[in-house]
């Protein structure tokens, strides 16, 4: 027997071995071997994931300064500096694949990674901070939530916290939409219009239809997804049409309706035309999100050079003047 075929006995055994423990429900660990396929699939979601939470942190963060009150700032600076917390867990969480974080930035500025589609939507009015909250994390819990059971052991733990302070995130947007839709006719009126831009890019969060989606049968069988897009689709518009009416506010979609047989609701087909246009870098704000993390990057290169020099002078490894 030679080498090369000694070692290819081995991948098999291997392989065969972490099949055995996907098929057991049992956690991959960062020290297990994995297939290639699956270690990829894992840096490109988390890292997508990652990016998703930073330059989320842009549209509301441009509210901070224009917050209507002390409480209402209070509240908006602790969620966006959460957002800032999820994208560090989870960059530590793609550092156990085997990557390193300035090797995801670096992609990141030069568009070969992506981004959620829903942060490249200008937010208008302080309306959109709360529509951002009940739509945009509530999207993200119904994400997220079956990511806790991910087969990735970093990736699963780090979901269970994220997705604690999501719910936080949820219902401070919806209590903040509650008291606007008790106040003035215009406010009321700020929370509709905010309710139909935000509706549309908020079901695109999903990703594709499912017959569309490359990589969700490879991702169900690895057990990293736990549902398909459409499902989640789905179950989303469930949960959110009747906080909708509870609000007050009309879902800006003529084909919503109760279906009594499936025990679902119907809805209309977003726009995918536009989400294709959007993840290809041709959304509203595409190149501003970009352009600001960019600058942040370059801000903050003072802050990597002193945390390394000062890394080296206790690693013993500074040259003595
Ligand atoms: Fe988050
Ligand atoms: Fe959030």
């Amino acid at each position: 027997m030679t080498t090369t075929e000694a070692d290819r006995l081995d991948e098999a055994e291997l392989e065969r071995h972490f099949e055995e423990k996907i098929a057991k429900d049992q956690r991959i660990e960062p020290r297990d071997w994995m297939p290639e396929g699956y270690r990829k699939t894992l840096v490109r979601q988390i890292a997508q994931h990652a990016h998703s939470e930073i330059i989320g942190m842009q549209p509301e963060g441009n509210w901070l300064t224009r917050a209507p009150s002390l409480r209402r700032k209070a509240i908006l600076l602790a969620k966006v500096q959460d957002e800032a917390g999820h994208g560090l867990y989870l960059y530590s969480a793609a550092e156990t694949l085997g990557v390193n974080r300035a090797e995801l930035t670096e992609r990141l500025l030069q568009h070969k990674q992506k981004y959620s589609s829903i942060f490249n939507y200008p937010t208008l009015t302080f309306a959109d901070v709360g529509v951002i909250g009940w739509l945009v994390d509530g999207a993200a819990i119904c994400n997220q939530v079956p990511l806790c059971r991910s087969s990735y052991g970093p990736y699963a733990r780090a979901m269970v916290r994220i997705c604690k302070e999501e719910s936080f995130h949820q219902r401070q947007g919806y209590e903040l939409l509650m008291t606007m839709m008790q106040g003035t006719e215009e406010q009321r009126q700020m929370v509709q219009d905010a309710t139909n831009r935000w509706w549309w890019p908020s079901l695109m969060m999903f990703g594709p239809p499912d017959a569309e989606s490359p990589h969700t049968q490879q991702s169900m069988a690895w057990r990293i997804k736990r549902h398909t897009n459409d499902e989640l689709r789905q179950k989303f518009v469930d949960m959110t049409v009747p906080q909708a009416e509870a609000l007050g506010v009309t879902l800006p979609d003529p084909e919503l309706k109760w279906n009594p047989e499936r025990g679902h609701y119907d809805f209309g087909e977003p726009d995918w035309a536009e989400f294709k246009q959007v993840i290809s870098g041709n959304g509203p704000c595409n190149q501003e999100r970009l352009a600001h993390r960019t600058a942040a990057h370059e801000q903050g290169s003072w802050v990597r050079e002193a945390a390394a020099a000062y890394a080296r002078k206790h690693s013993g490894q500074e040259v003595a003047a």
